[in-house]
């Protein structure tokens, strides 16, 4: 009985070092439908640190018909780039907030040089140099999933707009068809998923977005992930990949 107190003395104080221990900056890369919305929302959960997604929170100002949303509605409605400078302010207005100082998953951000060498500079002073983390490089993991594939799950996806939980009609269906399984809402299909759209998408990532792996590769960051397996699989290689990276900035410290 006195060894399984102890057992799970140990397994809840290392829930609580989980939580307390900062993880720092997280950076998922990949093209659409890699899986980088469905992996953040469970490595979100492992380590109570927020998803920072600016697909969505673009797609919220669209919504919302800000006047960013309506600066930016039609752009994503081609599938191209919103320009650099209108996301890197809501990034910096996002990575502000309180729950973001042990870290966060930056998903779909950086998605150009530009915003690559942004991100850099901003760590560095916001994070790096005020003291709160020892390492101001992100852990850059890039999910790699073979080009075939990557049509067949886009246009399977299914999105409940409630939860923002993600589906997909081929290898991650609902229990009831079309319903989400959490709230019973009704899925939806993102505007930008047809397929003239997504193969515009895929263009601009192979355009811009792969000089960014590469911008992180020169600083020897990134860790590739095989997102061809199945979902739980290519968590338990983030989650080995993210510990890996913070013992070892952690033991650099001591
Ligand atoms: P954004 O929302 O970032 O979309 P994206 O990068 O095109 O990526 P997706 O959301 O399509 O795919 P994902 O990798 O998240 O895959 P998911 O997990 O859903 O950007 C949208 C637009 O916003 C851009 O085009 C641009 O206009 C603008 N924008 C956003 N950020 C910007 C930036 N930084 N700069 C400029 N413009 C920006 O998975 C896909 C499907 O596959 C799902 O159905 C899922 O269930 C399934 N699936 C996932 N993993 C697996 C698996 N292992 N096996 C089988 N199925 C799987």
């Amino acid at each position: 009985m006195a060894v399984r107190l102890d057992q799970e003395r140990v397994g809840a104080s290392s829930m609580a070092e989980q939580l307390l221990r900062n993880i720092g900056p997280i950076v998922l890369l990949g093209p659409p439908g890699a899986g980088k919305g469905t992996q953040s929302k469970r490595i979100t959960q492992h380590y109570r640190i927020p998803q920072v997604s600016t697909g969505d929170l673009l797609r919220e100002h669209v919504k919302q018909a800000t006047t960013l949303g309506v600066q930016v509605r039609d752009i994503i409605d081609r599938g191209d780039l919103v320009p650099d400078h209108l996301v890197c302010d809501i990034v910096a207005w996002r990575l502000r907030e309180p729950d973001a100082q042990r870290g966060f998953i930056l998903d779909g951000f950086p998605r150009t040089q530009v915003q690559a060498v942004w991100l850099d500079a901003f760590l560095k002073f916001e994070f790096f140099e005020k003291a709160i983390w020892a390492c101001w490089l992100p852990i850059v993991v890039r999910i790699q999933v073979d080009y075939n594939k990557l049509l067949l799950r886009i246009t399977g996806r299914r999105i409940c707009p409630a939860c923002g939980r993600i589906y997909n009609v081929h290898s991650q269906p609902p229990l009831v068809d079309e319903i989400c399984d959490v709230d019973s809402a009704k899925l939806v299909v993102r505007d930008d998923d047809r397929e003239q759209v997504i193969r515009e998408r895929l263009a601009a990532y192979e355009r811009q977005t792969k000089p960014v792996a590469e911008h992180y590769q020169r600083l020897n960051r990134v860790v590739q992930v095989n997102g061809d397996l199945p979902v739980d699989q290519v968590t338990s290689l983030i989650l080995e990949a993210i510990d890996g990276s913070t013992r070892s900035v952690a033991g650099s410290k001591n």
